[in-house]
């Protein structure tokens, strides 16, 4: 088992007031797991509680209870930076995600710095490998975030994520921000890195098309809690709850783009 999330829960405090300790409680018992080279989606409505998930597996916030364990080791309980190295994540928002004053290089070579102690040719030629792994030329190495496309860019945030080696990456609302097409790309190159790195993902999306290109497996999250969880996608039809139902439905709506994405598998 590569991850394990067993009966976490987080609250934030309910106010800015310093004096207030009113809590209120965003994950209320989740548990979940992951294998190796697995891809999970969750999907939820706003506000449900999955980019706190996220934040507490990558190990950014800490759970007020529960186990997170990456190869069974428990991150709640370990500052082993061998274990944090295992996980990365990638964000919506790549163009805050990254430094606009840093050359592409610089981006890729912050993580490089952190965690292994490398020349720099070494590092201009990990970078360049790294940007050949998610399908940049050499020349984008001096370029910076805003001479950039979107998709360009997010490709360069995947290419930051890879690294250090990661076992699982946690994408959250990855694909969002970017054109119909440009996410069928992005998703075949995360489906490719996959296979060739055998890395896992978390898939956070609210989008149901992106998680059937993708994903393996679904969960269904509602107010901090799982309410349904699909084992195939084959099956992602057939869930029972009138949640999930609801979920499907809306995102079913999206027929052109749905359209956009099988003319992609095929060619
Ligand atoms: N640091 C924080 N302090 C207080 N409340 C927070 C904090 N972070 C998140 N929340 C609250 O927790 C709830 C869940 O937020 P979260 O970002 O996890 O939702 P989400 O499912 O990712 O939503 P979306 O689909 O819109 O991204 C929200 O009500 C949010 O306001
Ligand atoms: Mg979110």
């Amino acid at each position: 088992m590569l991850l394990e999330v067993k009966d976490v829960y987080k609250s934030y405090k309910k106010s800015f007031d310093i004096m207030s300790k009113e809590k209120i409680e965003i994950l209320k018992g989740i548990s979940l797991y992951l294998k190796e080279r697995e891809c999970l989606g969750i999907i939820g409505e706003s506000g449900s509680g999955k980019s706190t998930l996220g934040r507490l597996i990558i190990g950014v916030e800490k759970a007020d209870r529960g186990s997170i364990a990456i190869e069974g080791a428990d991150i709640t309980k370990t500052k082993n930076k061998a274990i944090k190295q295992k996980i990365s994540v990638v964000f919506q928002d790549y163009i805050s995600s990254v430094n606009p004053r840093f050359q592409v290089l610089d981006i890729l070579s912050e993580p490089l710095r952190t965690f292994e102690n490398l020349e720099r040719k070494d590092i201009i030629q990990k970078a360049i490998d790294l940007l050949e792994k998610v399908g940049l030329a050499e020349e984008y190495l001096y370029r910076y975030p805003h001479e950039l496309s979107g998709g360009q860019l997010q490709r360069v945030c995947i290419a930051r994520a890879i690294t250090t080696n990661p076992k699982l990456i946690v994408l959250d609302e990855a694909i969002s921000s970017l054109d119909v097409s440009i996410q069928v790309q992005i998703l075949d190159l995360l489906i490719q890195l996959k296979k060739e790195m055998n890395i896992s993902y978390i898939f956070i999306t609210h989008d149901l098309t992106a998680i059937t290109y993708i994903c393996d497996r679904v969960i269904f999250f509602k107010e901090g809690r799982t309410v349904e969880e699909v084992h195939s996608i084959a099956d992602l039809k057939n869930v029972k709850e009138a949640y999930s139902k609801a979920l499907l439905h809306a995102a079913m709506r999206m027929n052109e783009k749905e359209e956009i994405y099988e003319v992609q598998r095929i060619s």
